[in-house]
């Protein structure tokens, strides 16, 4: 194999590797480097995909791969049933002063973002005695069985995998375009519908004593990459609070960092029953948070919750670095300097007479951002955004253009919408690099209809 081609690599792994998986580039990783991936044939790809919102302080972070390979040489697998290790108490106490809300004190590791949401459900159908949970549409919450039940962004995830948990409700989201309103339609108008929809659903489909949970992204990802308007999230902590239903608030994509402050949730200043954590967390080790507060934890059966490799040694203190390095390289600050050049880029190509019948938003927070372009076809004959004169399938075709040019960067949702998602500490040349080629990649493929 060590002297095999690339090209026979990848016929190797075409025939080898299960169909169940999309691939995106053809080709082998060699190696990560900060904000860059280098395939075995040459390629040096600047990655705006950071391994869909994992590797946040750029791929092999020498402080954080260091505090790994460390750890590798004192305990690889503590197993956390059968007593605490280090790396998890030390991570706790790194995440406790950066917890969006005092009350959330109380901390379970586990592998996957999927998994967390497992937990989560479990925690509040446990705590509330109560079996429904109500999720957003157009809401992407994992692939595992109940995480694939909460999932509304696209069928792909469910297809032929039915029938999934029972229980589950869907709220309509206030995303414009899914609520067919106008891309301008303040979003506190559509918030009010989304919430009278919440009342609606309560009393006409599963009642406030059969509900245990509401669970939200504070910006839906997959879904579009579309931030829960604050008002939005109040109005749902405020009926929780009537109810005595559990808010989880599914950070996976949105934490640490992405949005310019720790959690996307502090926008909103909502607290969370739940919170669930998982990708930026340990910067590419796998590792995830289920974090609640005592109180509610303290319900929980010993040995209820549990995992062979949950809260793995190596991941937490590679996590232990990550938080380090969030304050010490000020990433914060970087996040937000970014983001406001970002959107300055693409709101500059929006403004392009040429280009702006094909944009029909620019949205987002942080270094979380997307572009949503109009489509001749659209959903359906009655999606109201249809516009029979742009060009079709703009979002798949403008991200090929992109890594032809070598820029690697992912589409989102069931609209033609491309996400921005670059290392939290790219600098500013690689970001105005990569906004060129996009623009580039945009001018091309439009003219060529
Ligand atoms: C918001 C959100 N929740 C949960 C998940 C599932 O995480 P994982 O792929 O680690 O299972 C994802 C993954 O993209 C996500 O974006």
């Amino acid at each position: 194999m060590a002297s095999s081609s690339h090209s026979s690599l990848v016929d190797f792994g075409n025939k080898h590797v299960t169909k169940g998986l999309a691939r995106i580039v053809d080709g082998v990783i060699a190696q990560g480097e900060g904000s860059y991936l280098t395939i075995e044939d040459g390629r040096k790809l600047l990655d705006f995909s950071t391994g869909i919102g994992v590797t946040n302080l750029g791929h092999c972070h020498p402080k954080v791969s260091g505090a790994a390979a460390e750890q590798c040489m004192k305990l690889v697998h503590g197993q956390c049933s059968i007593a605490f290790h280090g790396p998890y108490l030390r991570l706790i106490e790194k995440l406790l002063p950066m917890m969006p809300h005092e009350s959330l004190d109380s901390f379970f590791f586990w592998n996957s973002g999927s998994e967390a949401v497992e937990g989560a459900i479990k925690l509040a159908r446990s705590v509330t005695g109560r079996q429904n949970i109500i999720t957003m549409q157009g809401a992407y919450h994992g692939r595992t069985f109940g995480a694939m039940a909460v999932t509304r962004s696209k069928t792909i995830y469910s297809e032929g995998f039915h029938p999934l948990m029972p229980g589950v409700f869907t709220l309509p989201f206030p995303y414009w375009h899914q609520l067919g309103r106008a891309p301008d339609t303040p979003t506190a108008e559509l918030s009010a519908f989304c919430l009278d929809q919440l009342a609606l659903l309560l009393s006409q489909q599963s009642a406030p004593r059969d509900t245990a949970a509401i669970i939200i992204e504070s910006v839906v990802g997959e879904g579009g990459y579309v931030p829960a308007p604050p008002e939005f999230l109040r109005g749902l902590r405020e009926i929780c609070d009537k109810h005595g239903i559990l808010l989880i608030i599914d950070e996976v994509q949105s934490g640490f960092g992405r949005t310019g402050k720790n959690f996307a949730i502090e926008y909103s200043g909502v607290r969370p029953d739940i919170m669930l954590v998982a990708k930026g967390l340990a910067n590419g080790f796998p590792l995830s948070g289920i974090i609640s507060r005592k109180e509610l934890t303290d319900q929980l059966k010993p040995g209820s919750m549990g995992g062979t490799y949950a809260g793995n040694a190596v991941a937490c203190a590679a996590a232990v670095a990550v938080a380090d390095v969030m304050k010490e390289e000020r990433i914060l600050d970087n996040v937000n300097t970014r983001s406001a050049e970002l959107f300055t880029a693409l709101n500059a190509l929006r403004a392009n007479p040429k280009l702006a019948p094909c944009i029909l938003d620019v949205r987002g927070q942080g270094l979380m951002v997307a572009v949503e372009f109009a489509s001749p076809v659209g959903t359906s004959p009655q999606d109201q955004f249809v516009n029979t004169s742009v060009p079709e399938k703009l979002a798949s075709r403008v991200a090929k253009r992109c890594l032809d040019k070598g820029l690697l960067i992912l589409t989102t949702s069931v609209y033609e919408t491309i996400r921005f998602i670059p290392p939290l500490n790219i600098s500013e040349a690689d970001l105005a690099k990569g906004c060129k080629i996009f623009e580039e990649a945009v001018e091309e493929v439009v003219r060529e209809g």
